[in-house]
């Protein structure tokens, strides 16, 4: 959002005769702005606004601070005593907080998060509590990062295994209910709440993009870290805040999801009718058993030939491709919901049913990784 103060305001009509500044901020040679914006690309600065600096921060810069910036000075070598910063009980590096093992099919924005973290991830197979386990054998305690239902085949993490091992293993546990707030859990609290493990979870996140259906997220976090994020975390120091509507919004929908146990027991039932008859007609599904299903046709290719014939019979789901998939494992999400009706269900079934011999899912690369593997170990 921009506001416009009454300064800015007044820039905005200030006559462009203003006089110039003579030295532009960050260049120590005796450029002018004008000549400093000519050789920049973007839009130069108003009249107003150079007068201004020229007036209020020229003189700082380089009659008292010698040219030199007071805020930013050496860079600090790796023998340096840092009195810096505000991290009182000097955590930050804490091999628990930056390891992290995190599942392979966790979301993006998890993954995104360890890369910003600057943590090294060490990734474990999907849903192996097993593999889990042997991971942080070889490599150490971290944090283990999971989703409750993943987002693009609608699988469900076994939870209680992950968190006993997390457990087990000294280990601190990240949950992303993104797909399990509102619809799963009793009164819609999700899937720790569902199994009893909130108060064994040290993080839960979640989208409100999702059943809430509004735009915004939140995570929770153990009672003492609550200080530490509030000064690290970027995203609380320098994000703008929901606004007064948005809260109020959100905080009805949370009372209607609340309430809303007979949409969770519709959503259930169309979702396990679904299911039944898309695996029925051979459509490899059987890694996924929540309310979202992924046709994953595999190429980009077979992808739209599977889009158009859905497409041109009335069903639209969601294309995922690479980058939101691995290349070559694309596909045609849908996602039920409580709202579907039994003719609008049956109209699905029944395109499935009449594109199958065309689209021949059970050739589809996702249908030959279905089948039973012979044993692997590592
Ligand atoms: C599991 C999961 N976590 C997080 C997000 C991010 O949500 P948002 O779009 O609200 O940032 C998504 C959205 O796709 C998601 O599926």
């Amino acid at each position: 959002m921009t506001v416009l103060s009454p300064i800015q305001s007044v820039a905005a009509v200030a006559p462009t005769s203003a006089p110039a500044p003579t030295t532009p901020a960050a260049d120590s040679s005796s450029h002018t702005l004008s000549r400093h914006a000519a050789r920049t690309r973007g839009p130069g600065l108003s009249a107003h606004l150079r007068a201004r600096i020229a007036r209020d921060f020229h003189a700082r810069l380089h009659d008292e601070w010698g040219g030199r910036f007071v805020t930013h000075g050496r860079t600090p070598g790796s023998d340096a005593v840092r009195l810096d910063g505000n991290d009182y009980l000097a955590v930050t590096g804490h091999p628990r907080i930056v390891q992290a093992q995190i599942d392979s099919l966790a979301h993006m924005s998890l993954w995104e998060g360890v890369r910003a973290s600057g943590a090294t991830a060490h990734p474990f197979r999907h849903n192996d509590p097993g593999h889990l386990a042997r991971m942080i054998a070889r490599h150490g305690p971290g944090l283990v990062v999971v989703d409750s239902v993943y987002s693009t085949t609608g699988a469900l993490c076994p939870l209680v295994d992950v968190v006993d091992i997390a457990q087990a293993h000294d280990c601190m546990i990240l949950v992303d209910e993104s797909h399990s707030l509102g619809t799963h859990g009793p009164q819609g609290r999700g899937l720790c709440a569902q199994l009893g493990l909130t108060d064994r979870v040290h993080f839960i996140t979640a989208s409100l993009a999702k059943a809430f259906a509004g735009r915004a997220g939140f995570f929770t976090m153990p009672d003492e870290l609550r200080y530490y994020l509030m000064c690290h975390s970027y995203p609380s120091i320098f994000s703008s805040s929901l606004l007064p509507h948005e809260v109020a919004g959100l905080a009805a929908t949370l009372e209607v999801l609340r309430a809303s146990d007979a949409a969770r027991e519709r959503l259930r039932q169309h979702t396990v009718r679904v299911r039944a008859r898309l695996a029925q007609l051979g459509y490899p599904i059987a890694q996924g058993s929540e309310q979202i299903i992924a046709l994953e046709a595999g190429t980009e290719v077979d992808t739209l030939a599977l889009r158009e014939a859905l497409e041109s019979r009335g069903i639209f789901g969601a294309i995922f491709v690479a980058p939101a998939t691995a290349r070559n494992r694309a596909m045609v999400r849908l996602t039920l919901h409580a709202a579907l009706t039994d003719a609008e269900l049956g109209h699905l079934e029944q395109v499935a049913a009449e594109i199958a011999p065309q689209v021949r899912p059970w050739a589809w690369p996702s249908a030959r990784r279905q089948r039973p593997l012979s044993t692997s170990s590592a």
